[in-house]
């Protein structure tokens, strides 16, 4: 049963307007260092840029560096948010939502860096970036984020070999597993993608982003760090399907995976969508991802086509023999990536089916939904300052396109569908559980289910 959406008190937006909180740090401290890594990056390739386009590259590289400069000076000194007018096919949708947020704040005040809200903020850092780049055309398709995400593959590469070589083990008894040994397998790749989400470079403004330890054996350690379990639900809609399916019910079973960070995250992301197809849980798996580089490490089509490459040319059997299988699956089909401009804008997901109806419409036929990550959890519940004991459901404030399972480590001080007095457990013994990446999720809704 659908929650009752009037007689929900939507919480206000977080906003770094609450001197000290995390937003406020955030926007005061790390944004302005990634937007000064992001200068030293351009900077550093100035070279490159003159190899490949002359003294064009060079002169792009110049007016991208004043234009970022710019943007670190008018978010430092809390400047008003303009409206874009650079050309992209999202300016106007941006626009509107600026338009729309002037009228929320009111006339008193100005929507700006430190007073509006954080998401909306943030993701026009990243969409400003994009600008940056887009006016100095020879340079514009240049991934500034690039050189962390294929570093982040490079020193997981121990925890990926580890991880094709248990999959390599699973893979023998294909054909006579159990569902309960199915069962566990696909709870222990669940949670190593859960967990592949603590590698991500926004957190720590670009700094510590790779797996060093392996994936399946920290599990167990790992486990009481799980705020809210509910792999049970996500089995069960799969499983169920299959059954489904097995007895002619249903036809093909289709997973969505709304991805987050490239590196060791997408490699485990990749595992999980291959053991799903391979065992028969999914017949499809759609990637879906940005279409620009976003929040320092997100996944983009160059990005997966890219990891998916590297691990077939690896140099250990197992973990080239799964980056083949993954080629094999694109080839066929059975995998495809997916990019929509939705993913690169501030809305809330509650937005989606008015905002973006043909992706809404895509993700209904989809058999389940994984949202990967922190900043999708963000949006999944509106980034707001909810009770932590506000239901799920009710935070999604009618989002559910189809069964979805969100899967995060929690990096933001947003956090619902906790028990009564768990959230002020966890800030009397950890002040920092909401934004540390120790503390994860797996929460679940179906808008099929009696709730
Ligand atoms: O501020 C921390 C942060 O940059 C958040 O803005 C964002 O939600 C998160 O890190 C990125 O994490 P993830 O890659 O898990 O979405
Ligand atoms: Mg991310």
């Amino acid at each position: 049963m659908a929650a009752d959406q009037t007689s929900i008190v939507v919480p206000p937006s977080l906003s770094a307007k609450v001197v000290g909180s995390f937003a406020y740090l955030t926007v005061k401290d790390r944004l302005p260092t990634i937007l000064t890594k992001v200068i030293d990056t351009i900077h550093r390739n100035k070279n490159k840029f003159f190899e490949e386009y002359g003294e064009e590259g060079i002169q792009a590289e110049k007016q991208t560096i004043s234009l970022l400069s710019k943007l670190r000076n008018e978010l430092q000194t809390d400047k008003p948010i303009v409206a874009l007018n650079d050309g992209l096919a999202d300016a106007d949708s941006w626009n509107r939502y600026l338009l729309r947020q002037q009228g929320l704040q009111g006339d008193q005040e100005v929507v700006s860096w430190f007073k509006s809200p954080w998401l909306f903020v943030e993701c026009y850092m990243y969409r400003k970036i994009q600008e940056a780049l887009w006016l100095n055309p020879p340079i514009s398709d240049y991934d500034v984020f690039n050189e962390g995400k294929t570093q982040s593959f490079f020193e997981s590469q121990q925890a990926i070999m580890t991880l094709c070589t248990y999959f390599e083990g699973i893979s023998k008894n294909i054909d006579d597993i159990s569902e309960h040994h199915l069962q566990l397998h696909f709870n222990q790749l669940l949670k190593v993608s859960l967990w592949g989400n603590k590698c991500d470079l926004s957190i720590s403004a670009g700094m510590e982003n790779s797996q060093k330890s392996s994936p399946i054996d920290s599990l167990v350690s790992l486990q009481p760090f799980i705020l809210v379990d509910h792999s049970d639900a996500v089995w069960s809609t799969l499983i169920s399907t299959r059954r489904q399916q097995q007895s002619g019910k249903a036809c093909s079973t289709r997973v969505d995976i709304v991805l987050d960070n490239a590196g060791f995250e997408l490699v485990t992301d990749l595992v999980l969508a291959d053991f799903l197809v391979s065992f028969g849980l999914a017949h499809e798996v759609r990637f879906l991802g940005k279409s620009f580089p976003w929040f320092v490490s997100d996944v983009t089509s160059n990005d997966f086509h890219w990891t998916i490459r590297q691990t077939m040319a690896a140099n250990h059997k197992w973990m080239s023999q799964r980056g083949v299988q993954w080629q094999r699956y694109v080839k066929e089909g059975v995998w495809s990536y997916h990019d929509h401009p939705f993913w690169t804008q501030p809305h809330e997901f509650c937005d989606m089916a008015t905002e973006a109806p043909d992706l809404y419409a895509t993700l209904q036929e989809a058999n389940l939904v994984l949202f990967k990550g922190d900043l999708n959890y963000r949006k999944l519940a509106g980034d707001r300052d909810w009770d932590h004991t506000a239901g799920f459901e009710a935070a999604l404030r009618g989002f559910g396109p189809a069964p979805l399972c969100s899967l995060r480590t929690l990096k933001a001080n947003i956090q619902v569908g906790l028990q009564p007095g768990q959230g002020s457990k966890l800030s009397s013994q950890d002040p920092d559980w909401m934004t540390s990446g120790k503390y994860a999720v797996i929460q679940f809704y179906s808008p099929n289910s009696e709730q």
